[in-house]
C-alpha cells in the first residue's frame, strides 16, 4: 500500500518537483530582499522620518511663520506702532476681514471697527480674544450674526498685526484700560 497521505478524498498528491524557473525566481526574491533591506536601512533616505521632515520643510516654505505664537505679558499688543506689522496687518485685514467689516473697516455685515462704539470691549486684550475666539451666536450683541474664530486660520502673530493696523487707524482702540 502506498503512503495514505498521497491520496485523500479522491485528491491525489503528485509530489512533482517545482519547475526550475520558479526556484530561480524564488531564490532571486530572497537575494533581492536582503540587498533591499540593507540598502533601505543603511543607504537610502526613503524612511518616514525623512519624508516627514521634507513635508514640514515644504509647508514652512509655503506658509512662513504661519502660527508663530507671539506672547504678550500684560495683554497689550506687542506690535503697536510697528510699521512693518501694521502694513502686513492691513493686507491680512484685506484678505480675512473685508468681506464682513468692509474694505476700510467701516462695517458691512460686521460692525464698524473705526468708530467709538465697541460692543465687546476696546482694549488690545479684549479685541485679541474677540478675533482669536470669534463671537458665538449666544454672545452676539449687534443682531448681525456671529463672527468666526481666527485662532487656527491666522494665529496670534497675524491677529496682533491686524490689531496693530486697527490701532493705527482708530485711536479708540486702547492698549489697556
Ligand atoms: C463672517 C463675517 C465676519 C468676519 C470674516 C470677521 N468678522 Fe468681525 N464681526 C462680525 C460680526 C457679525 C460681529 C458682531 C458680532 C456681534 O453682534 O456682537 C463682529 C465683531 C467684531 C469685533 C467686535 C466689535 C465691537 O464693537 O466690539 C471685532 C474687533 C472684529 N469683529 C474684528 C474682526 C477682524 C479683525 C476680522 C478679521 C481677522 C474679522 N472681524 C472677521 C463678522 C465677521
Amino acid at each position: 500500500m502506498s503512503d495514505p497521505n498521497k491520496e485523500f478524498d479522491g485528491i491525489r498528491q503528485a509530489d512533482n518537483p517545482l519547475p526550475e524557473w520558479w526556484k530561480w525566481v524564488f531564490l532571486g526574491c530572497i537575494i533581492f530582499s536582503g540587498i533591499y533591506a540593507v540598502y533601505f536601512h543603511g543607504f537610502s533616505n526613503w524612511g518616514t522620518s525623512e519624508y516627514y521632515a521634507a513635508q514640514i520643510q515644504e509647508y514652512e516654505k509655503e506658509f512662513p511663520n504661519r502660527n508663530v505664537a507671539v506672547e504678550s505679558t500684560d495683554g497689550s499688543n506687542p506690535f503697536r506702532g510697528n510699521q512693518d506689522a501694521i502694513s502686513i496687518g492691513q493686507k491680512t485685514f484685506q484678505t480675512y476681514c473685508v468681506a464682513c467689516h468692509g474694505p476700510t473697516g467701516e462695517g458691512l455685515v460686521g460692525p464698524n471697527l473705526m468708530d467709538k462704539e465697541w460692543l465687546h470691549g476696546n482694549t488690545d486684550l479684549e479685541l485679541y480674544a474677540t478675533v482669536m475666539k470669534g463671537i458665538s451666536v449666544e454672545r452676539t450683541k449687534s443682531g448681525r450674526g456671529p463672527m468666526p474664530a481666527h485662532e487656527n486660520s491666522l494665529g496670534s502673530e497675524k491677529v496682533y498685526q491686524v490689531l496693530a493696523w486697527l490701532a493705527s487707524r482708530n485711536p479708540e482702540l486702547k492698549s489697556s484700560k
